[in-house]
């Protein structure tokens, strides 16, 4: 299974740019248009897991943005990965210029080496499922490791921003777009019955309820 991690230790700036922290002029046109689809999701995962006292991983958390709004109460433990060290450097700066760096972990790790010793209440991969060939695999993973709910974005396919992103990819790193259809094969794959799945204007949100 390819993933790229060079590539996103170089992407790491540029993409933390997205959330307003250095917005240079030349990612400004790119951002834009992400970034609707980018905050919705954000909301939609922010109102799925409650402001209480359950566990949260954030699995590629890049420059741990998630992170920082779902640590902002207190009382959820929230523990982002990533596999780059560039990435997980940048939220470790953010949590410090926040002053939130004791609520919350990073860890540099690969997700597919991963293997914790205790399950997290809920898992969020946002962003990070398009990365890889083999998705079953990511998602088998999510589910072993998770008691309640894991929260997927999947990238739509089809139009002319998603050939775009394609272009934009090619050669660089793995990137698969997907159809409602894919997602729900793919949740037959991994025998998963109870999900939903919501368009969320450029993405799929999907939700997996495990209890
Ligand atoms: C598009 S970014 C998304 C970051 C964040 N989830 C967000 O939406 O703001 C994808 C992230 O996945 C990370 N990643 C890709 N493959 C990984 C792997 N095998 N293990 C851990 N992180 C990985 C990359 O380093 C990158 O930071």
């Amino acid at each position: 299974m390819k993933t790229n991690k060079l590539f996103w230790d170089s992407y790491a700036t540029n993409f933390d740019a997205i959330y307003g922290t250095k917005n240079s002029w030349v990612n400004k046109a790119i951002n834009r248009l992400f970034r609707s689809t980018m905050k919705l999701r954000f909301e939609k995962t922010m109102q799925s897991i409650p402001d209480e006292k359950v566990s949260v991983i954030d699995i590629g958390c890049g420059p741990g943005h998630y992170c920082f709004s779902l640590a902002q109460s207190g009382q959820r433990e929230v523990l982002g990965i990533d596999f780059s060290e560039k990435m997980i450097q940048l939220a470790a700066d953010h949590a410090l210029e926040l002053g939130i760096e004791k609520r919350l972990k990073f860890e540099v790790l690969n997700f597919l080496e991963f293997g914790p010793e205790k399950k997290y209440d809920y898992s969020i991969m946002m962003g990070f499922i398009e990365y890889f060939e083999h998705p079953e695999l990511i998602i088998k993973k999510a589910l072993d490791i998770t008691n309640r709910k894991v929260l997927i974005s999947f990238p739509v396919a089809g139009g002319l921003l998603a050939f775009q992103r394609k272009l934009r990819y090619k050669r660089r790193c793995f990137l698969r777009l997907y159809s409602s259809e894919d997602i729900k094969r793919l949740m037959a794959e991994v025998n998963i019955n109870s999900y939903t799945i919501e368009k969320i204007q450029r993405d799929f949100f999907v939700t997996l309820n495990l209890n």
